[in-house]
C-alpha cells in the first residue's frame, strides 16, 4: 500500500515545563481507513480533529483498540522504538477478539517510522520524558444496531510525556480491589480495548478517595489471585525471587512485563509466573519475606509499590521507599531504551534503518 505524505504548514508551539502524561500532541498522525473490505488510504496529515456522525458504533458499543509504545531520542543521537512489533501484534490479537480487521503489522511499522522521522522534533529529552506513541482502531459505521461494524479508522498520534503517575519514580500507594472486578477468562481482559478500562474508573475513583493512586486487581471468579494494576501488569520479590501472575487470558500480555522478564533472567535473578494469591502476599509481608513490589507498563515503565492496602490492612513495602531491583530495572530498561545500555536483546528499533 502507497503512504501519503501531507506535511502540515502550520506547527505548532512545543510545550514548555513538565509535560505530564498525554496532555500535548505533535503536528501529524497517521490515518488509514478499512472500507470495501479492506485497509486503503494509508496517509500521514496534520493532527487535528476527526468529523464524526453522533451514531458513529465505537461512541455506543466501544469496538475498538489501542495501544502505547514509546520513542527515545538516543545519546548518540538515533531515533529509536521499543518493541513495536510486539504491540503491533498484540494490537492485531486485540483486533481479533473484538471484530475488527486484522492490518499488515510491517506495513504500520514502515507508517510509523515515517511519522515519528517528520514529529522528531517533539521527542522530549529531559530525564524521565519520551515520545508516548498511541496507535488505535476505531469502528466508523453509523448506526446505533449493536453488530459489528464494516468501516473502521486505524490512527497513530505522538505525545510527548514525561511520568505517568505524579510520584515519578517514587512508591505509589495502591489498594487492592474486593469490591469490583476487571475481566474474566474468556471476556477481553487480554485485549488492550477501552472497555476494560472504563469498566475500571469506578474502583480507582473509590480508590483515589481514599489516597490511593490505583487498584490492584484479583481474579473475578474466586477473588483471590492477583491480576493486574489499573494500566500496569504486577511483580513481587519475596525472598529473593520474583513472582508474576501468569497469563491465564484475563490479564494484559504487557511488553514491559516481558522485557523485565528477560532482564530478571539475565541478572541471574529467578523469577516465575504463577498463580499468587493475595493471601501469600500478604502472608509475606507478615513474615518479613516480601521484599519489594512494584508495577510494569509502558506508560509507567516500573512503579515502585509502596503501600498496599487490603482490606483494613496497610502493607507498607521497603520501608515505602524505591527497593534496590525496581531502581536497577527502571535504569537497565530505560538504558536500553535510550541507547545507553548496549541493546542485548535487539529490542530497539532506528526509525531511519
Ligand atoms: C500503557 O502503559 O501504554 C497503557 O496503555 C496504559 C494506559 C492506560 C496509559
Amino acid at each position: 500500500m502507497e503512504l501519503k505524505i501531507i506535511k502540515s504548514n502550520e506547527l505548532k508551539k512545543k510545550p514548555e515545563g513538565a509535560l505530564g502524561f498525554g496532555k500535548y500532541f505533535s503536528d501529524h498522525m497517521f490515518v488509514m481507513d478499512y472500507q470495501d473490505g479492506k485497509w486503503q488510504n494509508a496517509r500521514i496529515e496534520k493532527y487535528g480533529p476527526l468529523l464524526m456522525d453522533p451514531s458513529m458504533c465505537t461512541f455506543h458499543y466501544a469496538q475498538e483498540t489501542f495501544e502505547g509504545l514509546k520513542a527515545y531520542k538516543a545519546v548518540d543521537g538515533r531515533t529509536l522504538l521499543f518493541r513495536p512489533n510486539k504491540n503491533f501484534a498484540r494490537l492485531n490479537k486485540s483486533n481479533e477478539r473484538l471484530c475488527i480487521p486484522t492490518f499488515d503489522e510491517d506495513f504500520v511499522l514502515y507508517a510509523l517510522k515515517e511519522l515519528v522521522k517528520i514529529d522528531r522534533d517533539w521527542i522530549p529529552t529531559e530525564p524521565n520524558t519520551s515520545l508516548y506513541i498511541r496507535p488505535f482502531c476505531i469502528a466508523t459505521d453509523e448506526t446505533v444496531g449493536a453488530h459489528t461494524s464494516h468501516n473502521y479508522k486505524f490512527i497513530i498520534i505522538l505525545s510527548p510525556v514525561g511520568t505517568y503517575y505524579k510520584e515519578g519514580l517514587n512508591p505509589v500507594k495502591i489498594m487492592v480491589e474486593t469490591n469490583y472486578v476487571r475481566a474474566v477468562k474468556g471476556g477481553v481482559g487480554f485485549a488492550k480495548t477501552g472497555g476494560n478500562y472504563a469498566s475500571s474508573l469506578r474502583a480507582q475513583e473509590d480508590a483515589a478517595a481514599k489516597g490511593y493512586s490505583q487498584v490492584l486487581w484479583l481474579d473475578g471468579v474466586e477473588r483471590k489471585y492477583v491480576e493486574e494494576v489499573g494500566t500496569m501488569n504486577v511483580m513481587f520479590k519475596i525472598n529473593g525471587e520474583v513472582i508474576t501472575p501468569s497469563l491465564e487470558g484475563s490479564i494484559l500480555a504487557g511488553v514491559t512485563r516481558d522485557s523485565i522478564i528477560h532482564v530478571l533472567k539475565d541478572m541471574g535473578v529467578k523469577v516465575t509466573e504463577r498463580k499468587i494469591s493475595i493471601d501469600e502476599v500478604y502472608e509475606a509481608y507478615l513474615n518479613g519475606t516480601l521484599e519489594e513490589a512494584f508495577g510494569t507498563g509502558t506508560a509507567a515503565v516500573i512503579s515502585p509499590i509502596g503501600v498496599l492496602g487490603w482490606k483494613d490492612k496497610v502493607m507498607t513495602i521497603n520501608n515505602g521507599e524505591t527497593g534496590p531491583l525496581s531502581k536497577k530495572l527502571y535504569e537497565t530498561l530505560t538504558g536500553i531504551q535510550k541507547g545507553e545500555i548496549e541493546d542485548k536483546f535487539n529490542w530497539t528499533v532506528d526509525v531511519d534503518k
